[in-house]
């Protein structure tokens, strides 16, 4: 293998980065990850990974510190930015900032550090929640890279998922915008609800929603369509979106649309003996999502029932390992 780039990943730690840190260092790259603090055991799992020993460095950095980005982007090609803090759940309600000022003001900082190391290419995780709002989309289509979701409409939400959405279409609008503006060359991934094993310690937003269909025994859960992808195949998208010359704009990434119940029923078939939803409720709204424009790029996905067996089993391994720490 060839002497590969030095890139930066922000967020190192999480669920999606630490993906994206594995598949980085296995193929060679020399990786700076961002992490808050380093030195916590949530992001211990990051020294394990192969090749990190050689090849991984840690630096402190916050969103809002930009001294801490410029420390860590120094001396790379790429940036993956993935950091940015992700909702615990779609219905209570936040202080929109809590969101837009991490999202917004955090992928400023990252892009001004980019141009002052020089850096030549970004790659910037948006979010589906920057293409789903947006009624005016007709029905029948799949929504594409032309979709983006309305802020007046994420804002009428008045839930930490909408304001999610909004931060997250702010901050991916941004990030287009600083492109004409400048010599970076940045390319935005929009994944869906993003499921798969988890390389951290800690069960994130994302997964959550998963377990808790599984195991929480739910009196009643609305029958959503959710388009949802593999977080190794997201890992694939990034650095496929980093590495083709031809790749630019703008990127859904998602694999399938399942609604609730036929996720319920995969689970029920997987895994008889847990504690699922009582009742199944609500109508059924449809979404299409469309990752044509990925695919013809060369992304490919693995198949549903994979992500969901090896997520499940990641799961409890971990619970298991966790029970016999106490
Ligand atoms: N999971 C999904 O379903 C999904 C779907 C679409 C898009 N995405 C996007 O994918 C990215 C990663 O999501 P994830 O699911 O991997 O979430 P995650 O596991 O919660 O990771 C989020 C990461 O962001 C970091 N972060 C949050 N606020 C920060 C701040 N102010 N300064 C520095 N770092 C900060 C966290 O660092 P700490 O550990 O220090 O808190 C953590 O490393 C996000 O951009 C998210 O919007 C996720």
């Amino acid at each position: 293998m060839g002497e590969k780039d030095t890139v930066c990943v922000t967020g190192a730690g999480g669920f999606v980065a630490s993906w994206v840190v594995k598949l980085l260092l296995s193929q060679g790259y020399k990786v700076h990850g961002t992490a808050r603090d380093p030195g916590d055991e949530k992001n211990a799992h990051l020294k394990k990974l192969e090749n990190a020993s050689e090849n991984l460095q840690l630096f402190k950095a916050d969103l809002f510190d930009v001294e801490g980005l410029c420390n860590a982007i120094s001396g790379c090609s790429g940036v993956f930015h993935v950091a940015c803090p992700v909702p615990s759940d779609e219905v209570s309600n936040s202080d929109e900032r809590e969101f837009i000022e991490p999202a917004v003001r955090g992928t400023r900082n990252v892009l001004d550090a980019c141009i002052k190391a020089k850096v030549k290419r970004v790659v910037v995780v948006s979010s589906a929640g920057a293409v789903i709002y947006n009624p005016k989309w007709p029905k029948d289509k799949p929504m594409d890279e032309e979709c983006w979701s309305d802020p007046v409409y994420c804002k009428k939400a008045k839930t930490q998922f909408g304001n999610y959405c909004l931060a997250k279409t702010m901050a991916e609008t941004e990030a287009l915008e600083y492109a004409k503006k400048s010599e970076l060359r940045i390319i935005t991934v929009c994944p869906s609800f993003v499921f798969g094993p988890m390389l951290q310690s800690t069960l994130n937003a994302s997964n959550s929603l998963l377990i808790t269909l599984l195991k929480d025994g739910l009196e009643s859960v609305e029958n959503r369509a959710r388009p949802v992808v593999d977080v190794r195949d997201v890992a694939e998208a990034l650095l496929l979106a980093y590495e083709e010359p031809e790749a630019e704009g703008r990127y859904i990434c998602t694999s399938y649309v399942i609604k609730v119940q036929a996720l319920v029923e995969m689970l029920k078939g997987l895994y008889p003996n847990y504690n699922y939803p009582k009742r199944i409720i609500g109508a059924v709204e449809d979404v299409k999502m469309s990752s044509e424009k990925l695919q013809k790029l060369g992304w490919k996905f693995r198949p549903l029932e994979e992500t969901i067996v090896d997520a499940v089993n990641n799961y409890m391994k971990q619970v298991v390992s966790s029970a016999n720490k106490d």
